[in-house]
């Protein structure tokens, strides 16, 4: 089977699993002040892992809550199994599934599921982004002042807290809104597909932006750290955009940089 076709299985059978689960967690447990992690977490992770496993047993994984299992397999399943636990253990109906393909260090496929309105976006290297099979484009916005944009925020670092809190004051002073969804993969899906112009967080994990950050370029979008310099998903901060307003952003990101 195709490395994409596995994914998406993968994403469906734990999607099923979050979608029957959803306002009924029972165990809340924190690695960090406001970071949540719960039961159906580990139950979407183990799910997902086992279903690759199943057709790649060679393969290595990198997963959000088990770590990464090396055995030095040049292909690296990244796996975040429940993208927006806060707004899940809430009963707030919007998170994801992420599942990338990373092959000698460069990420090759991905897909992000999301079980409550059955999107599933996925995008191969050089074959463009697709949701649910059709193919999707970012928007053709070139103008910040018309843009809608979205952000998120760390849990458990003071500084960047800070630091986006300025940012977020710049952006609603120049865009036409900012939303703050909780679900980092869905949100640069977003972009991808036109729903959102841009999109800048700051301590993202790999987990969160593999499958994202190549469905957004391969739906035509740019993708880079807050200077403009080439983005990659083991530094913390990301701009994701249509790229027609990419530079505009660059341009309000540096106004509060510090040093
Ligand atoms: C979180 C979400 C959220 C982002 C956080 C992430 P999790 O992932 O992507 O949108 O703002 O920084 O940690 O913990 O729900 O998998
Ligand atoms: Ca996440
Ligand atoms: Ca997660």
């Amino acid at each position: 089977m195709l490395y994409i076709n596995v994914a998406e299985k993968a994403a469906r059978e734990a999607g099923e699993v979050l979608k029957a689960n959803l306002g009924k967690v029972k165990e809340i447990t924190f690695k960090g002040k406001n970071s949540l992690v719960t039961e159906v977490d580990k139950l979407s992770e183990d799910i997902i892992i086992g279903s690759i496993k199943r057709s790649f047993p060679s393969h290595d994984v990198f997963a959000e809550e088990s770590g990464r299992r090396s055995t030095g397999s040049a292909y690296v399943w990244i796996i975040d199994p429940l993208d927006g636990t806060t707004n899940y253990a809430h009963g707030y109906p919007f998170f994801s599934i992420s599942i990338a393909l990373e092959v000698d260090g460069a990420v090759k496929a991905g897909v992000v599921y999301d079980p409550v309105k059955d999107e599933m976006f996925s995008a191969e290297l050089g074959k463009g982004a697709f949701m649910n099979g059709e193919a999707i484009r970012v928007s053709g916005s070139t103008r910040l002042d018309e843009s809608h944009l979205v952000t998120g925020f760390v849990h458990d670092d003071e500084s960047m807290v800070e630091e986006n809190l300025k940012h977020f004051g710049d952006f609603i002073r120049r865009s036409r809104a900012v939303r703050r969804d909780g679900s980092a993969a869905l949100d640069l899906c977003y972009v991808a597909c036109g729903r959102f112009d841009g999109f800048w967080e700051l301590g993202l994990n790999p987990w969160d932006t593999a499958a994202g950050v190549l469905i957004v370029e391969e739906a035509g979008g740019r993708v880079t750290n807050f200077t403009g310099d080439e983005y990659s998903i083991y530094v913390k901060e990301i701009l994701a955009s249509n790229s027609g307003i990419h530079s505009e952003m660059i341009d309000v990101l540096s106004m509060n940089r510090s040093g």
